[in-house]
């Protein structure tokens, strides 16, 4: 979600985005493996549109020619770091941190100067108080532009971090500019050409085996493993009872999981015919497969799933609503009660709501392609 945030952001103000090269992600990192964005990512089709560049050559341009704040250059005149924390201290020192977070601030584009405060924004375009939801307007003018480098950082001002929806921190007055970043990251940070050909293979496989239920089969995310909102941690009879009425019983359903203990599943497998990664991933000639990318993978499986039920607060689950409404697909459901129709009711519902990452919002995949 920070990717996206500041590959848009780039993207609006003609700025070169340097971004860093392999480190340790979160889940992905285990053992000490390192990941760069460029291995989920086709940023070659970024760059028909903005210019990219490699933290290194980055800190070789300006670090190391002294470009930056108080001409310091980096440790050691170093381009490459083993330990991150030397190189963002350094980064943080060096450039400027982007002054404001998605918790409380909106960052406004194509604004008239007097445009400057939400107020204002409310008595020009008053719509966009679903957006701004009583946060600050932080409007995107020439003393910001003058900032040579801008560094979004993953926890700004000691704890926070850019965990928010792009549409809902970046404003775009002009509403062609604003479709056309939304058309951007859906039509180039989606994941790798080569991600979605090793998913279809799941998917043709998935679909030959549900062939007697008219070809199609559901899918249905459970978070369990490292979740924070412990009351999304349901067991298993009731995920199964808010799904009963959207995925008819006796379906083939793909199960996404982190959850470890098959067994856990029990209850529910005379119910429906369940599926898992395991089953299929040999078939699909996916054993050679970096394991790093199964999460992507299965997020793409259960976009193509013909109903989605997925859970609520995971960002996992988000993107493979968001990916089914780029299809034109039903984006799904929530087995938590109370959100369970969520992304089916219009209104308030159809915008991204302050600094809110529980879930997606319609707005971020309807209405995108203007005549
Ligand atoms: C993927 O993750 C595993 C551990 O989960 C790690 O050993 C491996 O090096 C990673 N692969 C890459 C390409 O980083
Ligand atoms: C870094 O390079 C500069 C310019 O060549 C030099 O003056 C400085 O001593 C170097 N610093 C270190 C720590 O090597
Ligand atoms: C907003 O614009 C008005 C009128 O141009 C100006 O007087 C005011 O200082 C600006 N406020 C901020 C917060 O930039
Ligand atoms: C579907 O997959 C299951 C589990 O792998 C297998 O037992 C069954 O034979 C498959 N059915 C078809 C029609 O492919
Ligand atoms: C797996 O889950 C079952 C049922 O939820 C439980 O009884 C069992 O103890 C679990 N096994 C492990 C190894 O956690």
């Amino acid at each position: 979600m920070a990717l996206e945030i500041v590959v848009v952001f780039a993207l609006a103000t003609g700025r070169t985005l340097v971004l860093p090269d392999k480190y340790p992600m979160y889940l992905l990192g285990k053992g000490g493996a390192l990941q760069k964005f460029g291995d989920f990512y086709d940023i070659s089709s970024w760059e028909k549109y903005l210019e990219v560049m490699p933290m290194h050559e980055y800190l070789k341009k300006e670090g190391l020619t002294g470009g930056l704040k108080n001409k310091e250059r980096p440790p050691g005149n170093a381009t490459t770091f083993d330990r991150q924390k030397p190189l963002w201290d350094y980064i943080r020192r060096a450039t400027d941190v982007f002054p404001v977070g998605p918790d409380g601030h909106v960052v406004a584009f194509g604004l008239p100067e007097h445009v400057n405060t939400s107020q204002a924004l409310h008595k020009y375009h008053p719509e966009a108080d679903a957006i701004i939801d009583g946060r600050n307007l932080l409007r995107y003018g020439s003393d910001l532009h003058a900032r040579k480098s801008l560094h979004f950082t993953s926890m700004y001002n000691g704890g926070k971090r850019y965990l928010a929806h792009f549409y809902g921190f970046l404003y775009f007055a002009d509403q062609k500019v604003d479709a056309f970043m939304k058309r951007f990251v859906r039509d180039h940070m989606h994941y790798r050409n080569d991600i979605f050909c090793r998913a279809t293979k799941m998917i043709d496989l998935l679909r030959r085996n549900a062939s007697d239920k008219n070809g199609g089969y559901d899918a249905i995310h459970i978070r369990r493993g490292d979740f924070q909102f412990k009351e999304a941690r349901l067991e298993i009879e009731g995920i199964f009872k808010a799904v009963e009425d959207v995925i008819d019983p006796g379906s083939l359903v793909y199960i996404v999981t982190d959850e470890k203990n098959s067994t856990f599943f029990d209850p529910v497998r005379d119910l429906y015919r369940l599926r898992f990664y395991e089953d299929f991933y040999k078939a699909a000639g996916l054993e050679d497969m970096d394991p790093n990318l199964t999460g992507m993978v299965e997020q793409i499986i259960a976009s193509g799933a013909r109903t989605f039920v997925g859970t609520y607060f995971s960002t996992f689950t988000a993107f493979i609503t968001r990916m089914r409404g780029y299809l034109g697909r039903n984006p799904g459901f929530y087995y938590l009660e109370n959100f369970k129709y969520a992304l089916q009711s219009p209104g308030k519902n159809f915008y991204a709501s302050g600094a809110n990452f529980v879930r997606e919002w319609p707005v971020a995949y309807t209405n995108l392609d203007l005549a």
